[in-house]
């Protein structure tokens, strides 16, 4: 059934943790590495970017909205967990794979940087079912791409951030 819950409403509500969870580092993060500053060869592992401090505030908060949520949808606060976890999965991923190819912490990598955290979300929380139907997942796509420009703009405006991206 294709309506505009399923479709719109649902999946809105179900990536939400996600998007928390990525965003919430920008506000939270900084201090110490996770790499510590070690280098795999001449590159850091992960660049001095992705903090402890950011990763738990991510998971923490990613977790929080599932709580609230849960009190609609009582299974988001267990997919929300998921969600948290496979999203900073996909950021280290993301940032280790920059790294390799000699990018520079901050710099830009449309697939790295605005789909890999939404695709692990997705993954991680796929085994503990009530995934939105395909129309729904394909909505929660195009969506990312265009909420991922538009929060980072604002973050680089406000200062938040280095680059607009
Ligand atoms: N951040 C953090 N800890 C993390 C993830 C993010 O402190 N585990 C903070 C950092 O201040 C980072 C900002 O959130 O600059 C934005 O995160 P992101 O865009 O994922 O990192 P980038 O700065 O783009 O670094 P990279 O090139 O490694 O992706
Ligand atoms: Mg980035």
């Amino acid at each position: 059934m294709s309506d505009i819950y399923s479709v719109i409403i649902y999946p809105i509500l179900f990536i939400l943790p996600a998007y928390v969870a990525n965003g919430a580092p920008v506000l939270f993060g900084g201090g110490r590495p996770i790499d510590l500053g070690r280098k795999l060869g001449s590159k850091p592992v992960l660049g001095k970017n992705k903090t402890y401090r950011g990763l738990i505030a991510g998971i923490l908060v990613g977790t929080l909205i599932g709580f609230g949520e849960s009190y609609l949808l009582p299974f988001m606060l267990a997919i929300a967990i998921a969600e948290s976890l496979g999203t900073h999965f996909g950021d280290l991923f993301g940032s280790f794979v920059k790294r390799r190819l000699g990018m520079k912490s901050g710099q830009s990598n449309a697939l790295m940087d605005q789909y890999l955290f939404v695709i692990f979300a997705i993954l991680f929380a796929a085994p503990l079912g009530h995934l939105p139907e395909i129309w729904g997942i394909v909505f929660i796509l195009i969506i990312t791409g265009t909420l991922h420009l538009l929060t980072n703009t604002v973050a680089h405006r406000l200062k938040l951030k280095e680059v607009p991206w």
